[in-house]
């Protein structure tokens, strides 16, 4: 997961510890409400890396839920698997999921520039919401609020 977040320096925000963190369970704190999807190409037969594992992870998704609302957090795509669906896969399975749940809506924010992802959420019927001004840093730019009320 880590490698395909370095392939987008722009939207590398999140450190290994964090990735190491998100499959984590500690005894002494509930785990949070946190969903994380992964889709593997199980026809990809090229890593041979000692402890790789067997299918190569080619996208993720993760988002975190408060009460009945829920944040998407990040939804990535290794490059030479983009415009094939995997990015559909996952978010249909987070609306899936959090509408089993009785979820209220999902809740996200994108860079205003980033017009692939924004086609995206648009294309599941997210509306927008607001700008956040100058919310990303390196490089700074303004981020586009968007919801998918279920109710
Ligand atoms: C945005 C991203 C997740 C899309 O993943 P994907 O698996 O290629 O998306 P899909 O194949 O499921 O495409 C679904 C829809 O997204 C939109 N879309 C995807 N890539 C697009 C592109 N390059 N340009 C315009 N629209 C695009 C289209 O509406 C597409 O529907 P269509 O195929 O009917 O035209 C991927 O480009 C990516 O990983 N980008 C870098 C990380 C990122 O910016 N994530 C979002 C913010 S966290």
């Amino acid at each position: 997961m880590w490698e395909i977040e370095r392939e987008n320096p722009a939207s590398a925000t999140w450190s290994h510890e964090h990735y190491e963190s998100l499959f984590r369970t500690s005894a002494a704190e509930p785990p949070p409400r946190y969903l994380v999807l992964v889709a593997e190409d199980p026809t990809d037969s090229e890593n041979e890396q000692v402890n790789a594992p067997a299918s190569p992870i080619v996208g993720y998704l993760a988002a975190q839920c408060v009460d009945s609302d829920w944040e998407l957090h990040y939804v990535v795509v290794a490059k030479k698997s983009r415009k094939s669906g995997i990015a559909t896969l996952l978010l249909n399975e987070l609306i899936h999921q959090a509408r089993a749940k009785n979820g209220n809506a999902i809740f996200l924010e994108v860079r205003q520039s980033n017009q692939a992802a924004r086609a995206l959420y648009r294309k599941f019927g997210f509306v927008e919401t607001g700008v956040r001004k100058g919310y990303y840093p390196t490089p700074p730019e303004d981020a586009i609020l968007y919801r998918l009320t279920f109710h």
